[in-house]
């Protein structure tokens, strides 16, 4: 991975997942007239070939993303206090233990602040990736009592095999989804429904259309609309609110709120100051909802 790119990644996911000092906004990033136009030029896809293989080495991919960078790429997700309200509010009584899943954990990043914070949860959290659920259980702050970290493609492997169905209050996906095939997507999501307790919810951050990192791709990285290849076959989509919004209603879910988020970082290689653009949003399960098992 180039360095900029790098550097543009890192950044991105050294906030607070849902940090407070930024701009909210309904509608999104504006382009000009000269950034649409190179969008719009940006036609040819990769060959379906090189698709497909891309599809087939997912996980192979980020599992040696993770023996390059292992724990030093991401840094830490410190939850801000309203972030915690949100946590806190998912309480029905105050001493009540919730159960969090952090799915896509990579490294734990976004759990270990949570349990140092001793926030009286219990964390699930899973990844596809053998390496980087090897860190999490490495990591000093890591005990069975406090989470339970296991392998798992959150497209292909039933979460009811490592968590009880319909128990989880929390569900957290954090710059988890734009790397999963956007035709694989509702699988993953419906997986996740089914481990989530009716009126449970699914906090929610990943990048937004037209973020700086969407208009940085060179020709030749395009495989689909707002989906794109870095060079190190790690695959990123771009969401608007309105995909993401009919994607968790396929998948039985509805939305509490799904903003961008805008914000301006400093790129100090660059000197540069760009603009990037998140979608944060909470989804709750529909009570009404009924699991595979349930119709048996
Ligand atoms: C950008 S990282 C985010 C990690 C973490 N959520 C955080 O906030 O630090 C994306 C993670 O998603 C994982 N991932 C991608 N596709 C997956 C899948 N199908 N099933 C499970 N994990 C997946 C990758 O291995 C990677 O660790």
């Amino acid at each position: 991975m180039a360095q900029s790119e790098k550097e543009i990644i890192s950044q991105e996911m050294s906030d607070s997942p849902f940090a407070v000092a930024q701009t909210v906004s309904p509608s999104g990033r504006i382009l000009t007239e000269e950034e649409l136009k190179a969008l719009h030029n940006d036609k040819i896809l990769v060959s379906n070939f090189k698709q497909m293989k891309l599809e087939k080495e997912a996980q192979k991919n980020w599992d040696l993303f993770y023996k390059r960078n292992t724990t030093n790429f991401f840094k830490d997700r410190h939850w801000t206090t309203r972030e915690f309200e949100e946590l806190k509010a998912c309480r029905k009584f105050e001493s009540q233990k919730l159960v969090l899943l952090e799915a896509g954990c990579g490294v734990g990043n976004c759990i270990f602040p949570l349990l140092e914070e001793d926030l009286n949860v219990f964390i699930y959290a899973c990844d596809f990736s053998p390496r980087a659920v090897e860190f999490v259980k490495q990591n000093p702050l890591y005990s069975p009592e406090r989470c339970c970290a296991f392998q798992c493609d959150l497209t292909k492997d039933d979460l009811r095999d490592q968590i009880p169905e319909n128990s989880v209050d929390v569900i957290t996906l954090i710059f988890v989804l734009s790397a999963i095939h956007p035709d694989k997507m509702k699988q993953a999501l419906e997986n996740i429904s089914r481990v989530v307790k009716p009126g449970g919810v699914v906090l929610f951050r990943d990048y937004g259309l037209y973020d700086h990192a969407m208009l940085r791709f060179k020709a030749g990285n395009k495989l689909g609309d707002n989906f794109y290849v870095r060079q190190d076959g790690t695959r990123s989509y771009f969401f608007s609110k309105e995909f993401l919004a009919e994607l968790f209603e396929s998948a039985g879910f509805q939305f509490i709120t799904n903003d961008y988020v805008l914000r301006k970082t400093v790129n100090k290689k660059e000197g540069l100051c760009v603009p990037r653009v998140f979608l944060q949003s909470k989804f709750t399960k529909n009570s009404l909802v009924l699991t595979s098992s349930t119709h048996q």
